[in-house]
């Protein structure tokens, strides 16, 4: 009798297919990044990232009405601010694009969950997470680190206070998730979550993002606080520190070009992991699909499927609501 095992048995059929399929994508794993800018009534789609926008708090509200009736639990929020200081001003102060943003959502979208980014690149003039100073890294300049901190616990206090639901530090500096808990938990947002973009790479992928995000540094690269992209234990030990910080999800980014990062730390955390799926990643599959080289519904669900199964409960993607669509 041979083969004793016909893997292709249990494929005759899409309902058998279903039944096996060990691993599934639903609209409750998404999150959709959006991008405030200041104005009213602005809906400007960002070349790089077709079907993607910059809009207006007025416009985002109606756009994230769309996205919360698809069945989209969260959106993550970045802001353009109207302009740009060394202090990264933009980012921390009460009346800024993402406070602005926040507190409109929360008030007429009251079903989603509202999740910030917390960085400072979009805020600051020379575009670094940080601040800069030539006295950083011994004297031979870069982004201070512990002076960065104070500021990103400050922005993480002021989205909480204009009532974010969770927000994600994206910086990369050393000791940010402590100092954004202390911080949180001393006015009063013991509840607020932090999920930390833990093994954050420096990568070309964010390419189209930082177009978006007019947020492309202007002078050397990031490569001094992201992760170099050769180094998987580092990962670990990166995610391992922002969990003993208290992170209470732990973030892979990009993440089709680092399923093992995920699929590694899938096995060795027991917290919820998420990944997100970047700027790069999105404009690479809709612009093959423009050429007609690939089908864009499948390649993405197909990415999609791929994110969950290395490992992640969250995936934060461009592709939210046109899955959830498909996923309905
Ligand atoms: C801010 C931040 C970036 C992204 C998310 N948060 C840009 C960067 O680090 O340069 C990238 C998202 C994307 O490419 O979709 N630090």
């Amino acid at each position: 009798m041979f083969p004793t095992h016909r893997p292709r048995r249990l494929r005759q059929n899409p309902v058998l297919r279903s039944m096996v399929r060990e691993t599934r994508l639903g609209r409750e794993n998404l999150v959709f990044p959006m991008f405030a800018v200041p104005g009213k009534g602005v809906r400007q789609e960002i070349g790089s990232m077709p079907g993607n926008y910059r809009f207006s708090v007025d416009q985002l509200v109606e756009e994230a009405k769309r996205v919360a009736a698809l069945g989209i639990p969260a959106v993550l929020l970045f802001g353009i601010p109207e302009s740009k200081d060394e202090q990264a001003t933009g980012a921390w102060t009460e009346d800024g694009i993402v406070q602005q943003a926040t507190r409109a959502l929360k008030k007429q979208v009251s079903s989603l969950q509202v999740f910030t980014d917390v960085c400072l690149c979009e805020y600051t003039s020379h575009g670094h997470c940080g601040i800069v100073s030539p006295e950083a890294c011994g004297g031979r300049g870069g982004v201070l680190n512990d002076e960065t901190l104070e500021l990103l616990a400050k922005t993480a206090v002021s989205h909480a206070q204009a009532g974010a639901d969770l927000v994600a530090p994206s910086d990369m500096m050393d000791g940010r998730v402590a100092a954004i808990r202390e911080a949180l938990d001393e006015t009063g947002f013991v509840d607020t979550p932090i999920m930390s973009y833990a093994a954050k790479y420096a990568s070309g992928f964010y390419g189209p993002f930082r177009e978006a995000a007019e947020s492309t540094p202007q002078f050397g690269d990031r490569s001094g606080y992201q992760m170099d992209a050769g180094n998987g234990r580092e990962a670990m030990f990166e995610m391992e520190l922002d969990f003993a910080e208290g992170a209470d999800i732990l973030m892979v980014k990009p993440a089709l070009a680092y399923l093992d990062i995920l699929a590694a730390a899938r096995d060795r955390f027991e917290v919820p992991l998420a990944a997100y799926q970047v700027s790069g990643e999105y404009s690479m599959i809709v612009a093959a699909a423009r050429q007609g080289w690939i089908d864009e519904e499948r390649i993405m669900m197909e990415s999609l499927l791929a994110i969950r199964r290395a490992g992640a409960d969250i995936i934060l993607t461009y592709f939210a609501p046109q899955a959830a669509k498909l996923l309905k």
